[in-house]
């Protein structure tokens, strides 16, 4: 079979990595791809929402399978364009249409989803510039902190929570009002303070059965002990280690069947990766957020773990006959660090070196922000390679990773120490 991941990070050089593993491949190829998908596939520099440079490429290579990587495409309806299409109606695609994309599109979507299919979450409600005096006077009836969220997409950085109520007031007439993150900040959504620790599960679904894959958690800001700016995550650690067997199938129960018996009710056609960010709040789940995508650098280490043929897996996501499937975990721990440019996630400075690569070989690499450049790999984003190692605990996998990451080298390099400290 021949296949095309769309996307050029971590996540897309992980699927790509563990696509070549499969007898089942024939050709792969990656749309743009970096450095380390050049490596193992074919990139071809298109980007991930010129659907009809997609159309043409998997015409002219006859591509039976798209794994759809970041959530931009799956929200702008890539799906649904290959569904409306005579010549790509055929064509696999993994991930969801564009309408069940719009739980990670639309905050206020999915907070009416959960609602109305008893998914535990924060309470909330949900405001426009019309309404921010109602916003105002709900402030007044919350205790602090004060979670404000932009409705849509915001790169990461539409969520807002203050101590001070006057502050957020100010914060909320300036998404709303002045449009502080442009239309995606036209509705907010402002919800009760979840006070826990954070984990992520993952689901594979193919909209009628559905596979639990590991936890992950991952370390979302830039300095050590979670401080400072927020980053798209600095490493990952799966399995979490709090979550025992009773807390997961509290999971499964309360938030993974009613999130796919939901999809089905609501006619939500779905066949892709869930990504459930979740907190523990006492002893109990409650549902954060909703990713319509796999996560990066969750995927760094999930991945690994599944024993499975990831072509035949998503094959049967395809032709949905995933409770056919007997899905095989690693037991083990994985772990992975991220380094990063210097300066990320403000401005940093592209085109640097990469020394080292080929000395780690008790570790995965994974490359995210890399390009070739006269036969060197150089930097070519905030995030630039990330190093999965497994161990008996998290605690021996980190060190192996550690001790990997200090084999490479490029000016400016950055990553964090502290991986596992609350744990
Ligand atoms: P989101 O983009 O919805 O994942 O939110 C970004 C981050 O904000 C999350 O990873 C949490 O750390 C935090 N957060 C979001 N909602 C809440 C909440 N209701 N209570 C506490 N923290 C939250
Ligand atoms: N690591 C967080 C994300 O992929 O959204």
């Amino acid at each position: 079979m021949n296949i095309l991941i769309l996307g050029s990070g971590g996540r897309e050089h992980t699927f790509a990595w563990k696509l070549a593993q499969s007898n089942k491949l024939s050709k792969l190829f990656v749309a743009p791809g970096n450095a380390g998908t050049e490596k193992i596939a074919t990139n071809i520099p298109i980007g991930v929402n010129d659907f009809e440079a997609i159309k043409k490429l998997v015409l002219k290579e006859n591509i039976q399978l798209v794994m759809v990587g970041p959530e931009d495409p799956l929200v702008n309806g890539i799906h649904d364009f290959f569904l409306g299409d005579q010549e790509l109606k055929n064509v696999a695609v993994i991930g969801p249409e564009k309408l069940a994309a719009t739980l990670e599109g639309s905050k206020e979507f999915a907070k009416e989803f959960m609602m109305r299919h008893e998914i535990p979450t924060a309470q909330y409600k949900s405001f426009t510039a019309d309404t921010v005096e109602d916003g105002f006077k709900f402030l007044e009836e919350l205790n602090p902190p004060f979670v404000l969220k932009a409705d849509g997409l915001a790169a990461g950085k539409g969520v807002v929570i203050l101590n001070d109520l006057n502050e957020a007031k100010v914060e909320l007439k300036s998404m709303l009002v002045d449009e502080k993150f442009g239309a995606a900040s036209a509705t907010v959504v402002i919800e009760e303070f979840l006070d826990g620790i954070e984990l992520s599960v993952f689901v594979l679904t193919d909209g009628d059965s559905y596979k639990v894959l590991p936890t992950a958690k991952d370390y979302k800001r830039i300095g050590e002990g979670d401080t400072g700016l927020n980053t798209g995550g600095m490493g990952a650690i799966s399995p979490v280690p709090f979550a025992s067997k009773d807390f997961m199938d509290k999971i499964e129960q309360r938030i993974v069947k009613p999130t796919v018996e939901g999809l089905k009710k609501d006619k939500m056609p779905y066949k892709g990766f869930i990504f459930i960010g979740l907190i523990k709040v006492g002893d109990d789940p409650k549902v954060i957020e909703y990713n319509v995508r796999m996560g990066d650098p969750e995927t760094e280490v999930v991945l690994p773990r599944i024993q499975n043929d990831l072509v035949e897996l998503l094959q049967a996501v395809a032709d949905q006959k995933l409770s056919e499937i007997d899905l095989q975990l690693d037991d083990r721990t994985a772990t992975t660090v991220m380094t990063v440019s210097g300066g990320y996630p403000g401005s940093y400075e592209k085109g640097k070196e990469i020394t080292g690569i080929d000395s780690i070989t008790e570790s995965l690499v994974f490359h995210a922000g890399t390009t070739l450049k006269d036969g060197k790999v150089v930097t070519n984003g905030g995030r630039v390679m990330a190093i999965t190692s497994f161990g008996t605990d998290f605690k021996s996998a980190l060190a192996q990773s550690y001790k990997n990451v200090e084999k490479l080298s490029f000016e400016g390099m950055n990553y964090r120490k502290d991986l596992g400290f609350d744990l």
